[in-house]
Order: structure tokens, then C-alpha cells, then sequence
């Protein structure tokens, strides 16, 4: 036999997973229903509506693809790319990475773009490329947790339309702890997880597209063979290669007319439902400026002990921050101590920047002023242990003078 399951009491303050909101765990352990049930459809219908209000949209065609993060990546990219497109990739993180991965994978010609990690790219340099390369799609991360940047987006999707191109967005890290006006600032498609601003565990991942993503997608709807009638209109386009993460069936299933794909992931459903009826309770502008608080109440405490902040500040998330390590500090033994000591998660960090800087979470349910106080408190008391000298006491008062 096992033990019952029983996880130590972690405070998450990693770049994601966070702490999920007791809310949504109570959420999830309500009984399950049918999938064609009336009242589960009733709660897809809600799912939608609830979440153009997360994505500041009136896209008809809002749904969750069940999966984590990820998946809605990889069903965005999937279903928009024509083996043989052309797909700018602006990468300035590992998630760039990733997309110019999984656009290859789904047969894209990939013109990628590389800024050193803790930047940004200018609006103007991807207006350039964009002209210069004419891609049929862009893919681009709204915040990159690797390197902790956030990518400025409201000139973008104007510059993909008036080249033709579609604008994806891969909003996983900020939804919810930063404003991405989808419709205002013209973007297509825009996809996110649960794990990070939105407060919930990973595992179901919300996504919006617009109606000229919608086009592209539709001319590539061949619906599975066992439910097809003979009415049953179908694109004259190339099939989409992954029948998991075909938008079109995805989006059939999510429509009135209900037509069958996957078992809906009925628990992940109620926790993406709970999570937007938290966030949009508490206000859309409340949430961003909680965010906003308690990266600065970190930042500063940071910084009064002594500690270098990671890349360029000014497009710094506010939901994660990224601290080098002092010298002569050994980072794994210091997070291991946060875990072992405190219950505490901070970050490791990938690639380049493995071993030299940490990364802390400030996000969703754990972008509060207790969380942040507590984890300053205990990186001061590890690092003293670690014999690193800290001025003590002066993070958590620079902390407290902000939130005052
Ligand atoms: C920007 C970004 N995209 C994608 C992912 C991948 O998400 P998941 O692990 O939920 O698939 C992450 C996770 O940290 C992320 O930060």
C-alpha cells in the first residue's frame, strides 16, 4: 500500500504552478456530468461568456482546449498552419523556442527572430520583419517566464493585419495579471493556461480566435468520418495534421450543434469556469494592479537586500521576477533550503541562465502582500545561513513601505 495522499503545505512562489485559489479546488471536486448533458452544455456556454469577458473579447469562438498550456499552443499552430507557410517567430525566452519547435513540427517555414534573453523586441523591428518577410502568421509570447520579459503588444496585430498576416499570442504567464485587450489591440488568436494569473492548476488551457482566424481554420474542416452527414460541409483546404488539436472539430464541439470530439475534461472545466468568475468578480483592473503591487513590493525588498534584478526593467511582468544570484551562492542548495525549512517554491532557470538567477512568483492567488513578505523573510534567513551577508530586517520593511 501507498500512504494517503497527502502534499506538504508549499507556498508556490516559482514562475508557475502557483497556489491554486480554494475556490477552484472546491470547484473541481463537484460530482461530474454527461458531456451532452444541459446543464454541462449550459456550463460551456458560461465557460465562453465568462472568458471573452478574461480575454476582453466578443470573439464568438472562445473555448478551452483540454490540455495544459501547451496544448492550446499546439492546437493554435496546428490548425493555422499550412505545411509550406511562412511563420515569423519572435523568440526572446524559451517559449519563443518553443513555438518556432512546434510551427516546424506542423510543417511551417520559420523565419526566426532572436533578441538576447531580458529583452524585448521594438514594435518597430517586427513591423520590419513583417514586411520583410512576409509571413503568413506570427507567433509571439505576450510575458516569457524564462527570462521574466513581456513583450509590448498593442501595435502588433494592426502591422499583421495590414500585411495579411494572423497574429497569434501565447498569453499563458500573464492572462490575468496584465491587460491584453484582445479585440482593441487586434489580435487573432490568443491562447493560456490556468496555472499562472488565473489561479488554478494546470491542465486546461483557454483560447480565442476571431473571425479571420476562424476563415483560415474553417477551409481546413474535414470532420471525422464516424459523424459526418452527408450535409455536412467541408473545407477544400489541406486536413489539419493532429486530430486532438483540430480547431475546427474542437470548435463543432463547442458549438450549438455539439458534435462529438473528445470527453470534455468536465473537472477541468468547472476550475477554468471558477477561475474567470474569481478574476472578473474581483475586476479585471483590480487584478492587474494586485499584480502590479506585489512585484513591487517584492522588487524592493529585493533590492534592499542587496540582490541585482534580472533583465531590462521597464518590460519586466509584474507576476514574475527574475534575481541573480550573488557570488559565491549556490542557487540549487539555497532553493532547497527555501523547500526544506519554509515550504517555500522559488524558481530554478533554464539555459543561459541556469544557476544565475532565481526566478519569484507573484501571481494569481499568490500575488498577495503575506506571500511576498514570507518568502522575503525566508530567502533573507537562508541566505544568512548560506553565509551570504544581508542587511537584516530591510526587505521585508521595503516591502511593508510599499504595500502601506
Ligand atoms: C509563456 C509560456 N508558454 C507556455 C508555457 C507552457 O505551459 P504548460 O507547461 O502549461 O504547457 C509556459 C509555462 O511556463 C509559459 O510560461
Amino acid at each position: 500500500m501507498v500512504d494517503d495522499l497527502n502534499p506538504a503545505p508549499r507556498l508556490l512562489m516559482g514562475p508557475g504552478p502557483i497556489n491554486a485559489d480554494p475556490r477552484v479546488l472546491r470547484a473541481m471536486s463537484a460530482q461530474l456530468l454527461g458531456q451532452f448533458d444541459p446543464q454541462f452544455r449550459g456550463y460551456m456556454r458560461e465557460v465562453s461568456e465568462l472568458y471573452r469577458g478574461v480575454f476582453q473579447t466578443k470573439n464568438r469562438r472562445t473555448l478551452l482546449v483540454d490540455g495544459t498550456a501547451r496544448a492550446a499552443i499546439e492546437a493554435a499552430l496546428a490548425s493555422l498552419i499550412e505545411p509550406g507557410d511562412r511563420v515569423l517567430v519572435p523568440i526572446f525566452g524559451r517559449f519563443g523556442h518553443l513555438k518556432a519547435e512546434i510551427a516546424r513540427r506542423c510543417g511551417g517555414e520559420v523565419v526566426a527572430l532572436e533578441r538576447e534573453w531580458g529583452s524585448v523586441f521594438a514594435e518597430e523591428e517586427l513591423e520590419k520583419a513583417v514586411r520583410q518577410h512576409k509571413p503568413r502568421l506570427v507567433a509571439v509570447s505576450h510575458g516569457d517566464t524564462s527570462t521574466t520579459m513581456a513583450q509590448p503588444l498593442a501595435e502588433l496585430g494592426s502591422i499583421c493585419r495590414a500585411h495579411d498576416a494572423l497574429l497569434y499570442v501565447d498569453a499563458t504567464a500573464t492572462l490575468g495579471g496584465m491587460d491584453l485587450p484582445v479585440d482593441a489591440w487586434n489580435l487573432d488568436v490568443v491562447s493560456a493556461g490556468l496555472q499562472k494569473c488565473l489561479g488554478g492548476p494546470s491542465g486546461s488551457a483557454p483560447l480565442t480566435l476571431n473571425e479571420r482566424a476562424e476563415k483560415r481554420i474553417a477551409r481546413r474542416r474535414h470532420t471525422e468520418q464516424g459523424l459526418r452527414t452527408k450535409d455536412e460541409p467541408q473545407g477544400d483546404g489541406p486536413i489539419i495534421r493532429s486530430n486532438y488539436f483540430d480547431l475546427a472539430m474542437i470548435m463543432d464541439y463547442w458549438s450549438e450543434s455539439a458534435l462529438n470530439h473528445h470527453t470534455e475534461a468536465t473537472s477541468m472545466l468547472y476550475a477554468a469556469r471558477e477561475c474567470a468568475r474569481i478574476l472578473l468578480q474581483e475586476g479585471l483592473a483590480k487584478s492587474f494592479a494586485r499584480h502590479a503591487l506585489a512585484s513591487k513590493a517584492l522588487t524592493a525588498g529585493l533590492s534592499a537586500m542587496g540582490l541585482g534584478l534580472f533583465g531590462d526593467q521597464k518590460y519586466k511582468m509584474p507576476n514574475v521576477t527574475g534575481v541573480y544570484v550573488p557570488e559565491g551562492v549556490n542557487a540549487d542548495r539555497v532553493r532547497r533550503a527555501m523547500l526544506e525549512h519554509f515550504n517555500i517554491e522559488i524558481g530554478t532557470s533554464f539555459g543561459p541562465l541556469h544557476g544565475r538567477i532565481w526566478r519569484i512568483g507573484t501571481m494569481g492567488y499568490n500575488a498577495r502582500q503575506d506571500a511576498v513578505l514570507t518568502t522575503l523573510a525566508a530567502l533573507e534567513a537562508v541566505l544568512s545561513q548560506e553565509k551570504h551577508k544581508v542587511p537584516r530586517g530591510a526587505a521585508v520593511d521595503a516591502a511593508l513601505s510599499v504595500c502601506r
